[in-house]
């Protein structure tokens, strides 16, 4: 089968701008990060006088791109290729692509130079451009703006004047496979948990950065009608506002109400000191979130933490330490620097107990504020060991009261 005889057509965003990325409807792990939508790799194909791509895709999905090119162009007619990101989701199949087209050139960042050359060992000339730098395409015209760590040392975004659109590569993007290619076109609140869902898991750690960018673009005022990220639906109209808002949001991390009593337990006596630290949170006025690591991914967990004020966790002792599900959690969230929030630790035992005291360290080494003696207990809770759970919950959740008004 040819090229054009596949079934893959580019999509029209604007006459001179078409999506045509892949759609991979069955990734369900993306290194860690649970991804039950599936998702998309998008690449933009911009019919200016030099013919540009912006990015490419996952390897596998090399056929699929160039199907949906060859639905509107030859795709040796292409001129240049911009590559924002190398992270192979999106440069996988840069160099088959390079072979195939034989564009005039290929950009990339100083360190997308470097990142494409030590993991693709190729013999490509790829040109680094600077940050601020105005790519002529005859009558359009790019411009490059690093946003180093954003979530990689290469990532850069790039603005079309002439369409008024933020080319802004994993930023703003989100896990979802799907042919309609705008936000506003979906149930919205699958857009903000799948949008939060990608911020909590892959740009959180960068929060600081965040807010430098949102500030940088904020003083740069430039018109923006869409943002076309690199995964995932398409934002536009309203969306643009609303989505950047949220990344301020996100990054700054407010305390709120909203407490998660994360655990994991062996014979249920953990899951009762949950269900009384839950009670003593609401009493207080918080709203607690009661996550069992038995059905909650820790991707999914990350997300819930975004708007979270508290992070509580148990855990019986397993084999003098905190249970795998724990582990696996608490390891994931402290790489993820989530910030500003109270904690304290609880769970059950049957000889050694050693779980809380790890689970206290862990909280501490996360940075997050001790906000109750923990809570330990032997074997199964009686009636007073679930009031010290209760009264646990209670003082969280008062201090969470005082640090949402503060
Ligand atoms: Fe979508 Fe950082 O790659």
């Amino acid at each position: 089968m040819t090229i054009k005889e596949q079934p893959f057509k580019a999509v029209k965003i604007t006459d001179r701008v078409y999506w045509v990325g892949a759609i991979d409807w069955t990734l369900r792990d993306f290194h860690g990060y649970a991804t039950q939508r599936g998702s998309t790799y998008n690449a933009y194909l911009v019919l200016a006088d030099k013919i540009t791509l912006m990015d490419t895709v996952k390897k596998p999905y090399r056929d699929e791109m160039l199907s949906r090119i060859a639905s509107v162009i030859d795709p040796s007619k292409i001129d240049y290729i911009v590559s924002h990101h190398a992270e192979m989701d999106h440069s996988g199949c840069l160099p088959e692509i390079i072979d195939i087209v034989r564009p005039e050139k290929v950009f990339a960042s100083a360190m997308g130079v470097k990142a494409l050359a030590q993991q693709f060992h190729h013999d490509k000339n790829i040109v680094a451009v600077k940050d601020g730098e105005q790519l002529s395409l005859g009558a359009m015209h790019l411009t490059f703006i690093e946003t180093r760590m954003l979530h990689w040392p290469d990532s850069m975004m790039s603005y079309l004047a002439e369409e008024e659109m933020l080319i802004s590569q994993d930023g703003f993007g989100m896990h979802l496979a799907t042919t309609d290619l705008f936000t506003d076109q979906h149930d919205q609140s699958v857009i903000w948990w799948e949008a939060a869902k990608y911020y909590a898991n892959i740009l959180l750690p960068f929060s600081p950065l965040v807010l430098t960018l949102a500030e940088r673009l904020g003083k740069l005022n430039l018109p923006v009608k869409y943002i076309a990220t690199d995964h995932g639906p398409i934002w536009r109209g309203d969306g643009v506002g609303q989505v950047v808002a949220k990344y301020v949001e996100w990054a700054t991390q407010k305390p709120t109400a909203k407490a998660l009593v994360v655990f994991d337990t062996m014979w249920e006596s953990t899951a009762l000191m949950a269900r009384a630290i839950a009670g003593g949170l609401a009493e207080a006025g918080a709203t607690p979130r009661v996550l069992p690591l038995n059905g909650a991914h820790r991707s999914d967990v990350a997300t819930e933490i975004l708007d979270a004020g508290a992070l509580i966790a148990g855990s019986s002792t397993m084999n003098n330490n905190v249970f795998p599900s724990l582990a696996d959690v608490m390891t994931y969230l402290k790489g993820l620097k989530p910030r500003n929030l109270l904690g304290a630790a609880f769970g059950s035992y049957g000889w050694s107990g050693e779980a809380v005291g790890h689970l206290q360290t862990m909280l501490t080494e996360m940075k997050v504020a001790i906000a109750a003696e923990p809570v330990k207990v032997q074997y199964v809770p009686t009636r007073d060991d679930l009031m010290k759970c209760r009264a646990l919950g209670m003082q969280v959740g008062e201090a969470l009261g005082k640090a949402a008004k503060g």
